[in-house]
């Protein structure tokens, strides 16, 4: 069984618990990070941290404590559990207090990590990729917050796996692609230009997604920060996801439509590609 951290204490996972008072639990007043363990490292933890910091700004959560120390917990966390290749999930929450709406100052935040072993990261195996259904973006409009307030992508992907696909893309009013349920969404253009939804409000910015475009751009690959709709993407060469755990997935048909000749094409090789060697180097970009 593995060992989780909560609020100071390193516990068996399955004693690992905070109060029915959480306003994690009971508001969804808690923000989170998820990052990949490649040979012991962490990916992209300066970028994910960053973003984790700017999440607890937005809503005015005191950080539980330095980022230095937040990185020997991490660090601590992953040699007791003695995790070469997995996934960390840290997530904060404004603290425990008597359930009511207004947020309380000067609460002390509850902080909790877990860890989940995987598979090391395969660039053979990453190129299967998988099929996308779409769903109505249904979301609130500060999807750029990483908040544990997470039930309509929930219900996405949810309904994505029970059609055997491995992710929904949410549309917008406009019929424009904003992410995936829990992934960044890109396509290939007829004239080789990756593109990616511009950031704002409406997603997530990516950690994995802007590791990607630099090293794109370091690669000499093209890519665009714009909106597209779900024809230009149906009518794409390739398309493919991002995220801390799919890291790089292509993506063979979106709901009925083949995309490309329905397998991997070469830009999305060429990025699972890149971004296997920029794991391996564990550079931060
Ligand atoms: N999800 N968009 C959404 C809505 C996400 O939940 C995620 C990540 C991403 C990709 O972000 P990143 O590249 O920083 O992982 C985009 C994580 C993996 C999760 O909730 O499990």
């Amino acid at each position: 069984m593995s060992i989780s951290y909560v609020n100071g204490r390193y516990v068996p996972h399955a004693n690992a618990s905070v109060h029915i008072e959480d306003r994690g639990f009971q508001f969804a007043d808690a923000v989170y990070e998820v990052f990949a363990v490649q040979g012991a490292r962490l990916i992209d933890e300066e970028g994910h941290l960053d973003r984790l910091e700017r999440s607890l700004g937005e809503l005015a959560i005191p950080e539980p404590m330095s980022r230095t120390a937040l990185k020997l917990v991490m660090r601590q966390l992953l040699r007791v559990n003695r995790i070469g290749y997995g996934w960390l999930y840290l997530q904060i929450s404004r603290g425990v207090a008597r359930r009511d709406f207004p947020a309380p100052q000067g609460l002390t935040p509850t902080l909790v990590m877990t860890v989940t072993r995987q598979k090391p990261f395969d660039p053979q195996a990453a190129l299967k990729g998988g099929r996308v259904i779409t769903a109505p973006d249904i979301r609130w409009k500060r999807c750029d917050i990483k908040t544990v307030q997470l039930l309509a992508g929930v219900m996405s992907k949810t309904a994505a796996y029970a059609q055997g696909a491995v992710e929904a893309w949410l549309l917008d009013d406009d019929g424009n692609v904003t992410e995936g349920s829990s992934s960044n969404a890109w396509i290939v253009t007829a004239e080789d230009e990756l593109v990616t939804r511009h950031t704002d409000h409406a997603i997530l910015g990516g950690i994995t997604r802007h590791t990607v475009m630099k090293l794109a751009a370091d690669n000499g690959l093209k890519y665009v920060e714009r909106a597209f709709g779900l024809s230009e993407a149906k009518a794409a060469r390739e398309a493919f996801t991002t995220s801390a755990t799919v890291m790089v997935r292509p993506v063979t048909h979106i709901d009925d439509a083949q995309i490309g000749d329905g397998a991997c094409g070469p830009f999305c090789r060429k990025v699972i590609e890149l971004y296997a060697a920029y794991m391996k180097q564990g550079a931060s970009a």
